[in-house]
């Protein structure tokens, strides 16, 4: 059990989006204080709907309610508390600190008048065990579609993206450290794709390697669903829509989180 820790919580005040996109940029990827300030204006948040958690002066958790109109079809609205900005700070996490956060959200919105809550979230993430807990039922409305007309770009512009996150996660950048590793990726509908990681950077290779620590052979649907998380690697592997080349299952691992960018535990 974690040492019990002093954490006060309050409401957003000017100033703070600068902690809020350094955790952000740890949680959901790099952002900006810029960018989050635009995202308040976007939905025209108040500081009373964002709460912060904060330990000896420094804000490492935050919450926010987005008051918004679900459309239940054929001209029917129903408004909701939007819970959104769920984060915090990885070495201050399982302390209790968001589920509080979410506990005073769900009280304010009660307080404002509005008769629910709902949350869009990825899905099998550990968040998911705060949510049922606090009474939020997994409902389907509905489903994305992806479709990647030039994947090969999207692949590069993954690896920047995850050099640019690495700045911002402490979490990621220790469980990776010691991890320098080639990958190749063979996708039945584009070709061979190779990265490694190295130096504390992920590098695209325009060749792949002659002998990579990690090779695996998949089909651009199957691939697309793992890094979403729709679809475990597992069951993959089980229904022989992913084979494994080459890769030490410890390697392996490590490469599984890289995919769907997930380090809580
Ligand atoms: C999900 C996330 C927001 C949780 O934040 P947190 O402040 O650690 O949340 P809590 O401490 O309230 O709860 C986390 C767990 O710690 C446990 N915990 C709470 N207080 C604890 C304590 N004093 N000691 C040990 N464990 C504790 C909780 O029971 C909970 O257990 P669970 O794993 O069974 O759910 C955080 O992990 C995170 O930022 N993740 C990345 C971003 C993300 O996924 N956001 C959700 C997007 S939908």
């Amino acid at each position: 059990m974690e040492k019990p820790v002093q954490y006060t919580v309050r409401n957003y005040s000017k100033g703070d989006e600068v902690a809020i996109a350094k955790i952000f940029s740890e949680c959901f990827g790099p952002t900006t204080p810029r960018r989050i300030i635009q995202w308040y204006r976007s939905h025209g948040a108040h500081p009373e709907d964002i709460f912060v958690g904060v330990i000896d002066g420094k804000l490492v958790s935050s919450v926010e309610v987005v008051f918004k109109q679900l459309h239940h079809g054929e001209g029917v609205y129903l408004k909701t508390a939007g819970i959104s900005g769920v984060c915090t700070d990885s070495d201050y996490r399982k302390r209790g600190i968001v589920s509080n956060l979410m506990k005073l959200a769900l009280d304010y919105a009660q307080q404002k008048g509005v008769s629910n809550a709902s949350l869009f979230t990825g899905l099998d993430i550990p968040a998911h065990r705060i949510y049922q807990r606090l009474g939020f039922v997994d409902i389907t409305t509905g489903r994305t579609y992806i479709k990647y007309i030039d994947y090969p770009s999207i692949f590069a512009r993954w690896l920047r993206l995850l050099n640019r996150s690495l700045k911002d996660s402490k979490i990621a950048v220790r469980k990776l450290e010691g991890w320098e590793k080639s990958v190749v990726i063979q996708l039945k509908e584009v070709g061979t794709l190779s990265f490694r990681f190295r130096k504390k950077r992920f590098q695209r290779l325009r060749k792949p390697p002659k002998r990579a620590d990690i090779e695996f052979s998949t089909d651009l649907k199957t691939y697309t669903k793992i890094v979403r998380g729709v679809v475990q690697w597992e069951d993959a592997v089980n229904t022989d829509k992913l084979v494994v080349k080459r890769g030490e299952p410890a390697e392996v691992e490590m490469l599984k989180r890289i995919l769907n960018w997930r380090w809580d535990d």
